[in-house]
Formats: C-alpha cells, structure tokens, sequence
C-alpha cells in the first residue's frame, strides 16, 4: 500500500497558526514549577496567565538587555495566544543573546516561538540564526506572515546558565515572539550523545484537528494533529493512563485517547520521511495505547519494522488505556526511514499508533568558557559598566570573541581567558577584585583609565600574568613586592607609568608604614644584577627614544613616559606635507598625521605667537606628564625654531560641537544616556586639572570644538594647559584668542579679569545647555540670545521637553533632564563663589546617569553612584625605579 509522504505534510502541519482551543474547563491548575516563560518583547515587569493554556509568562527584560519592543499587527493578533502578541527585535548588534539561569546538568526542553505577523509594518520575511550557546542551533525562516515557526530542544545546559543568541545573517532583522524552558526527566529521551532537536511531534488520529500543549502535556510539549488518507481513526472517551514504568514519557492522555489503524485491516500501518541529509542521525519514539476493551476471543499484535528489517524484537501489544513507547536507545541514520507496523498471523485486529516523535541529533562541538571565568567578566562588565557589545559567550565561537579579550581553545578543553584589553575605556574606581579569578589571565591591560586606590596584592596571585598595563590611572600607594620581583627577573612586563602617586620600587614601602619585606639575600642579589640590566636599557634606550622609528619599538615602556621629541622633518613626514588639514585652534591650525601606522593630530602653533616664549619646552614636558583618559594625550613636540609643533593622539570621532549640529543625518543622533557620558568624560576631565594637578590647570577654552570624541565615543578634553605655555597675565595679542570664545566667557572674568577654576566651570555650564539643547551657545537668529536666556524663559513655563533636543523624541528620563538643567544653570551663576566645583558637577552628573540607567533598566553599578574620590597629582613625582638611576 502507498504511505503518504509525512515529511511535506509536516511542514504544513508544524506551521499551522497557534490556535490551541481549550475544550473543557481545566479541572485541577498544574504545577508550573521549573517553567520559564518568557514572553519576549512584553514590557518590562509585566506578566499574566494566557487564558486558553494558564501559562504564566512573564516579560524577556530581566534576560537581556539588548533589542526592542513590537506588537504584531493587530488583524493577526485574534485567536492566537497571547504570548505572540508581542516581538522582541535585534536591529543592532550581530549577535543578541538571552541568558537564563538553568540548573546545571538538568534536562530541558527548550522552545522558541517565532510569528511575524507583519511587526515592523514591512510585510517582508525576514531569516537568521539561531544560536545555543557558543553553537549554530537553526536557521529560522518563515512560511507566512502569520504562522508561527517552533524551535525546540531537548538539552542538558552544562553550566548554571544558558545563553540563547539570535544571530544576523544579513537576511533581515532577528526577533523572537517566546522563549520557553521545561524540565524533563532524566530518564526520558537518553542520547549517546548529542541534544535532540525537534523534527515531529505528532498526535495520530486527532478528531478536533487541534494542537495540545500544556496542561494536557504536563512537560508542555506541543503535539501535532496528523493523519493519513489510507488510515482511519478510532478514540475512546476514557482516559489513558500512564504506567508506573521506569522510564516514562508521560505522554498526554488527549493525545493517546486518539489512534489509527489502516483502512485496510489486513494491511500494514505504514509512513515514512526523506531526512534532508542521510548523515543526520535520529531518534525515535513510537507512543502506543490500546483503546479498545479487547474481547477473548480478540487480539492486536504487531511487528515494527524499518526500511524491512525489524525495529522492535517481538511482536507488541499495547495495554489497554496504558500508555506504552517504543523507542531506539541508539541514534539511527538512513536516507529513507520507512516505518511498517505489521499485524502478526494470529492477531484479530490490524496495527494502532497514537503519537510518533522524531528528533535529530545535534552535536555541540564547541564547548562554552569556563564558567569561573565567564562569571568573573560578567561581574567586571556590571561593575565598571562596560558598554562594549559584550553579548552571549566571551570566548566562542571565535567569530564572536568580545573585543578586548582573547582566549585559548586547546582541543576540546573549555576555552579560557587568557588576555583582558580595558585600556582608554573610562574606567572608574578601584581594580575590580574579580579580576583574581581569570586564573589563565596572561595580559592585562587597564592603561589610560580612571581607576583610583591601590595595585592590589591580587594580581600577584595570577600565575600566567606575562604583562601587566596599570599605566595612565590614578593609582596611589605602592606596587606589590612580588610583582616588582617578577618584572625584574624578568617574568612580567609591568606598566605602571603616569599614575597620581604610585610607587613601583621596593623601597618605597617605608612611606606607607609598611614593613619592607625581607629579601633574602641571593633575591637582593638578582635584584642588583636585574638593576643593573636595566639600566643598560635605560641607557640605550635613551639614545634611541629621539629618534621617529625606534620609538615604538622600545620595550617595557612603563620606565619612561612614552613622550618624545620630534624634528621638523619628521613632522613632515607624518603629515604628509601638511596634507589634510582637521580643524582650527585657538592656537592654530591641526592637521592629520601618522606615526608608523598610529593615527595622531599635529597642531601647528602659529609662529607668531609662540615666538620668544623659552618657556616652550619645559611646560610641554609638563603637560606630558599630566594624563587622564578624558584629556587628549600629548604623544610629542616639535621645537625648531619657529616651527612648533604639539602632536596628539587623534580623535576618530571629531568634535562634539559637529555632533550636536548635524541635523542632516550625516552623523547618528547621539543617545540621551550617551550625552550625560560625554558630559560626564569632559566633567572628569576638568576635575582633573582643576583638583588633580599641582598646580592647578586652567582651560580658559572649554567648548563644544574642544571636546573630542574617540571612536568609542569617549569624550577628551583639548586644548587644554595652552594657557600656561601662553599666560594672558600682562599678555599681548594672546589673550584675545585664547579668551575670545563668545558665548562662553566667564561674565565675572570679564569684568574683573581675574581668572579662576570657576571660570572653566562657567564654560562648562554652557556646553551642558548645549549637549541638552543641542542649540549653539549663542543663538543664530537676529537677537543673538545667550543660551542661558533662552533656557531661563522655557524653565520659566516650566516646560522642560520643548528644551531637549528634538532629536532625542522624547527618549529620555526626564527627572535626569531636569538635574542636568539645574546643574547647568547653577554653572552659570554670575557670581563664581556660587558655582560649584568641578568635583560636585561630576558628582551630579554620576546621578543623572544613573537616573536614565535605571529608566532603561541597568542596575547601575555601585561605583558610578558612590562619589568620586579627590584625586592629585604632584608634577615632581617621577615613576622610575629609584634603583635604575
Ligand atoms: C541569575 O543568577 C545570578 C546568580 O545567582 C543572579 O545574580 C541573577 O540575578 C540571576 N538572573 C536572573 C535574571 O534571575
Ligand atoms: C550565515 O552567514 C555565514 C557567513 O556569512 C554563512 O557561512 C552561513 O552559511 C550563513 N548561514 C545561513 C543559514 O545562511
Ligand atoms: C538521573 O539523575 C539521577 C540523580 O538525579 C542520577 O542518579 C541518574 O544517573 C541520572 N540518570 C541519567 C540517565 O542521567
Ligand atoms: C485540519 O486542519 C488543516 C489545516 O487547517 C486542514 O487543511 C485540514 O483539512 C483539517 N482537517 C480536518 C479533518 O479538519
Ligand atoms: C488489503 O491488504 C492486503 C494485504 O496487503 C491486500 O492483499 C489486499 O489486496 C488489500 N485489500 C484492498 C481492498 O486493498
Ligand atoms: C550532509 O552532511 C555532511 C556532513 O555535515 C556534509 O558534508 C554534506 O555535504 C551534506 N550533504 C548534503 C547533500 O547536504
Ligand atoms: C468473538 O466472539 C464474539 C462473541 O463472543 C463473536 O460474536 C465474534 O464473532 C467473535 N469474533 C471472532 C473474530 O471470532
Ligand atoms: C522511501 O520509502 C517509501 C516507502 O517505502 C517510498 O514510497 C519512497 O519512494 C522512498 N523514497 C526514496 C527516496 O527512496
Ligand atoms: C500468537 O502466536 C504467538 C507465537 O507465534 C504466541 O506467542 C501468541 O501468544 C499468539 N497470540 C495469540 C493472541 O494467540
């Protein structure tokens, strides 16, 4: 007899649209425990009960922090439930990971539900990828805008966590309706090896052509009606129990009270499926009941063969209203699997068969990080913040390895983090503790930050560490012993240069109060000889430092700020001639240069200016030393005659002030949250010169074209310390350039032309006004109003959304306006004894981010609340080993 062919029926039947009808009250609420239901996309804090299944769902934002919220079209929302009534979508970002907290080593079931339902109003399908963990899962694609694609597996999570991606595949943007995890028992569903991904799940013989799932499935698996032309049906209206069997299936009763038999009572029951790759291996698993009250002098037994050859050793009656499966505790392969049910010589009544599930296998090949590691940079990623897209598995797979670490994958083993780039990302606070438990780390680079307190003895502890980068903090006290012991044997490259007031020799203990720690004497010996080694270095390292070329080259530059003095001709050659010009200073014009492929901004200092000012030399060496990650570094000089030169690290993103214009789309909006950081970053930065040098740096020019923006958005003062090297006091021609910015001129400055931090502070204000109006500081229409006026008359109306730039739609916390506002016009107090500090503005600041983190549902991590500690550095501290002298 011919078998339909299953596998395209199938297909149709897996996407029927999600009408589950509930055709009896329920009698008793099962027990939901173990259950995740996320609905994905459904606003944060909501959940329900869905009225047809009592599922309780609840919404997807505690599991990720990434994508947006959508509601499918409301023609497709009627008769389906409820938990596709809203997407969660993944515009940005490759890759988007939900992580779920699992018990580890437990069986799930694990499903996501897909339904279009035209959300993004493009009536266009998209596909893309899915992603267990570190491993390809699915491709997810759709048959019709308004059926529902299924992905399920059964998986044991080998870790306390799961992470389920979506990935781009440049075939349109990712989303997700639903999320569910069940656990199952493990005894049910045994594989040598592999998950099991869902191929069918089907109910034989349904009379209502209805879907069952939870609570008639008690593990919420989703049954399939399905049947076939030469088959007929037969029910009861009885239950079918479950037998007290070890291993049990539990499969629903709803599902078992339905059968079928041939048509023909002396054929086989016949079916089969074409899988799409004869390598895949399958499982399985035949669902058996009799439901009918056989008489003595009736039988049903029956052969279960595959492709010819018997499946199941003998012939097998099913019990009566007892639900019996049969199933491989093999993987099977065939490029056909042909399934008869035979009816056996002395068997009254032909073959019945309830429900069939198939599964492929899918082996997981690449295993997740470690968990202690993964762990450990979660927490440093929560604790300083991390903005980076730091999303799913650290390590693998390789293609989406996060930026600034790398990792080791030896053969099978777990990957491992063994190198931690932070460098120039805004850290803030101590060094993070959880740094102690990346045991493999063998580099770590927290250069060019913010991070306050000490070198902890931690890092000590990590055995592999080869190169340590503390350079460009505030670090204060002392580095520990042991790692001064392991940089001087030669075991770690250490960098501990440009910090506030750090010592790195062993002998600087005794400040602290510290017992020195005693050295044994054939150590003090290998310290001399490494002492010794090192000075040569020094030495030659000198001679070298000089010259363009050698410069880069130099190892262990932690003993010597990376600061150089560069010849005309160099400067030349950098700049290709003066080729590309990038902007205009007050004190002249800056131009695109490149070091041996590091990118850098070379500001020509007019001639005229500069001319007769002997001071030139020692002041830059000066400001070569003053170094924040919010202040854009001096990288070198050039002082030939008339020819003067201060060579910057570039800043790829520009100025803010071209950023807060840009009305034509050239550029993307900046975020509220991402205004508050800049703002914040150039805060930090005039606290730093304001409180943290000795003496005190005075900008004179704070303003939107002097606050750069690197790549990754982090804002740098520039500019700034020029004032030194050209004091206004008794000044000539200078003054008027360098105090000449309209609009953001201290009125108190002005009018008694002395000069304080609170000045900068003033400036600071306007360009907070700025970023939140994103109008110019003084307006371009015909009355040429001071953005203070401006803002005074709408704060007045009390109308504080009509200040806020358009371009933000509202897309804000408005309370963290309102305290940017108020710290704004406090700035701009007329008189300067009720400004407040530098120190106070970037406090407050700290709390208008932490408003708007809290609005888009980040814990704000403690230390961008907790107040900034004073900082200070003394100019005269130099950070050379006592001993290499
Ligand atoms: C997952 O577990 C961790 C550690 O127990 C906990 O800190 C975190 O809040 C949990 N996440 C969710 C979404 O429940
Ligand atoms: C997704 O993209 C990658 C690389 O572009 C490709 O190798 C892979 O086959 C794609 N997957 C699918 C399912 O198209
Ligand atoms: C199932 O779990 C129990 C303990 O919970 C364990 O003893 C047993 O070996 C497990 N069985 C399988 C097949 O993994
Ligand atoms: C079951 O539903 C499918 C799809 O809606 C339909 O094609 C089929 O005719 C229905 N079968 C019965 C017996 O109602
Ligand atoms: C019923 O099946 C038997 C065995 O396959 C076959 O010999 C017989 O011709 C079939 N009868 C009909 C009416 O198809
Ligand atoms: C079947 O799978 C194997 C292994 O994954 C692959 O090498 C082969 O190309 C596949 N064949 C087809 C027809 O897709
Ligand atoms: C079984 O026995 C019943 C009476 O008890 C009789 O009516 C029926 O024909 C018998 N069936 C067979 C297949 O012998
Ligand atoms: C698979 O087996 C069925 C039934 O035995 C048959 O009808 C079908 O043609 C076979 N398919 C292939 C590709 O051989
Ligand atoms: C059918 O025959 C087998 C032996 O071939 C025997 O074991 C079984 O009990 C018989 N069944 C019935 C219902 O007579």
């Amino acid at each position: 007899m011919k078998a339909m062919k299953i596998f395209k029926r199938l297909l149709y039947a897996i996407l029927l649209p999600l009408l589950f009808d509930l055709l009896h009250p329920l009698q008793a609420q099962q027990d939901q425990s173990g259950f995740i239901s996320l609905d994905c996309g459904l606003p944060k804090d909501s959940s329900y009960s869905e009225p047809t299944t009592k599922i309780n769902y609840i919404s997807d934002r505690p599991f990720i922090n990434t994508g947006s919220s959508n509601s499918i079209s409301a023609e497709y929302k009627a008769n389906l439930q409820q938990q596709v009534a809203f997407v969660r979508s993944f515009p940005q970002g490759i890759r988007n990971c939900y992580t779920l907290n699992v018990t580890k080593a437990t069986k799930y079931l694990i499903r996501t539900t897909f339904l279009y339902g035209n959300y993004d109003a493009q009536n266009k399908l998209p596909q893309f990828d899915l992603h267990l963990g570190p491993n390809y899962w699915d491709t997810v694609n759709f048959n019709s805008v308004n059926s529902a694609t299924f992905k399920e597996i059964i998986h044991i999570p080998s870790q306390d966590h799961l992470q389920i991606c979506l990935v781009n595949n440049n075939s349109g943007t990712p989303f997700i309706s639903a999320l569910e995890l069940r656990p199952l028992e493990n005894t049910t569903y045994v594989t040598t090896t592999g998950s099991l991904a869902l191929a069918y799940r089907l109910d034989f013989g349904s009379t209502t052509n209805k879907s069952y799932r939870y609570p008639y499935d008690v593990y919420d698996r989703l049954w399939t009606p399905y049947t076939q032309k030469d088959w007929t049906t037969i029910t009861t209206s009885l239950t079918v129990n479950h037998p007290d069997a070890q291993v049990d299936f539990r499969p629903p009763s709803i599902v078992m009270s339905t059968g079928v038999v041939p048509l023909n009572a002396s054929a086989p029951l016949e079916f089969f499926w074409e899988p799409l790759n004869e390598t895949k291996k399958y499982y399985i698993y035949m669902h058996f009941a009799e439901l009918q009250q056989l008489q003595s002098n009736q039988s049903r037994a029956f052969e279960i063969t595959l492709n010819g050859k018997s499946w199941f050793d003998e012939p097998f009656s099913p019990g009566y209203l007892e639900a019996n499966s049969v199933y491989s505790t093999r993987a099977s392969t065939a490029s056909n699997f042909s399934f008869s049910l035979v009816r056996v010589n002395n068997s009254t009544l032909p073959p019945i068969l309830n429900a069939l599930e198939v599964y492929r296998v899918i082996e997981f090949l690449q295993p997740e990080t470690e968990q202690d590691d993964v762990d450990a940079i979660n927490n440093i990623k929560s604790s300083y913040g991390v903005s980076r897209n730091w999303q799913g598995d650290p390590c693998a797979p390789v293609a989406f390895l996060w930026s600034g670490l790398n990792c080791s994958y030896k053969d099978s083993d777990t990957p491992r983090i063994i190198s931690l780039n932070l460098s120039s990302s805004g850290l803030t606070g101590e060094i993070a503790s959880y740094i102690s438990s990346l045991t493999m780390l063998q580099s770590l680079d927290l250069s060019n930050n913010s991070l306050t307190g000490p070198v902890p003895a931690f890092l000590s502890q990590l055995q592999n560490l080869r190169v340590l980068k503390l350079n460009g903090n505030m670090l204060n006290g002392s580095v520990p012993a042991e790692l001064i012991e392991r940089s001087k044997s030669g075991f770690l490259s250490l960098s501990v240069g440009d910090n506030k007031d750090l010592c790195a020799s062993l002998s600087c203990k005794k400040k602290n109060n510290v017992i020195i720690p005693i050295v044994s004497s054939i150590g003090a010996l290998a310290v001399l000889l490494t002492a010794a080694a090192i000075f040569i270095i020094l030495k030659r390292k000198k001679k070298y430092d000089m010259r363009l070329g050698s410069r880069l080259t130099v190892q262990n530059d932690s003993l010597e700020p990376k600061k150089c003095q560069f010849t005309y001709s160099d400067v030349l050659k950098m700049t290709n001639n003066f080729e590309r010009t990038l902007g205009k200073g007050g004190f002249g014009t800056v131009f695109y240069g490149n070091i041996e492929g590091t990118e850098v901004a070379v500001k020509m200092l007019s001639s005229s200016s500069v001319q007769g000012y002997q001071q030139f030399q020692a002041e830059v060496k000066l400001l070569m030393k003053v170094y924040h990650g919010n202040l854009t570094s001096l990288v070198g000089y050039c002082n030939e005659g008339t020819n003067m030169a201060l060579i910057y690290e570039y800043m790829a993103n520009g100025n803010l002030e071209s950023h807060l214009s840009a009305g034509d789309g050239s550029q993307s909006v900046l975020s509220w949250e991402g205004r508050l950081r800049i703002a914040l970053d150039a805060a930090q930065g005039l606290e730093y010169l304001h409180i943290g040098c000795k003496p005190p740096i005075i900008h004179r020019d704070v303003k939107t074209p002097n606050i750069l923006l690197a790549d990754n958005l982090q804002a740098k003062l520039a500019d700034f310390g020029l004032s030194r090297i050209f004091p206004t006091e008794g000044g000539t021609h200078v003054s008027t350039v360098i105090a000449g910015t309209p609009g953001y001129l201290d009125p108190e400055y002005y009018i008694t032309n002395r000069l304080n931090e609170k000045s900068d502070v003033y400036s600071f204000g306007v360009v907070l006004l700025e970023i939140i109006t994103a109008e110019p500081a003084i307006s371009r229409t015909q009355e040429r109003t001071h953005i203070s006026q401006w803002v005074g008359h709408v704060l007045a109306d009390g109308d504080i959304r009509s200040l806020v730039d358009p371009r933000l739609e509202g897309d804000f916390d408005v309370n963290s306006v309102w305290k940017a506002v108020e710290i704004a016009m406090v700035c701009l107090s007329s008189m300067s004894i009720k400004r407040p500090s530098m120190n106070e503005v970037v406090i407050e600041l700290k709390d208008c981010l932490a408003m708007e983190l809290a609005r888009k549902n980040h814990t704000p991590s403690t230390d961008l609340v907790a107040s900034s500690e004073m900082i200070s550095i003394d100019s005269s501290t130099e950070l050379i080993y006592p001993l290499a002298r």
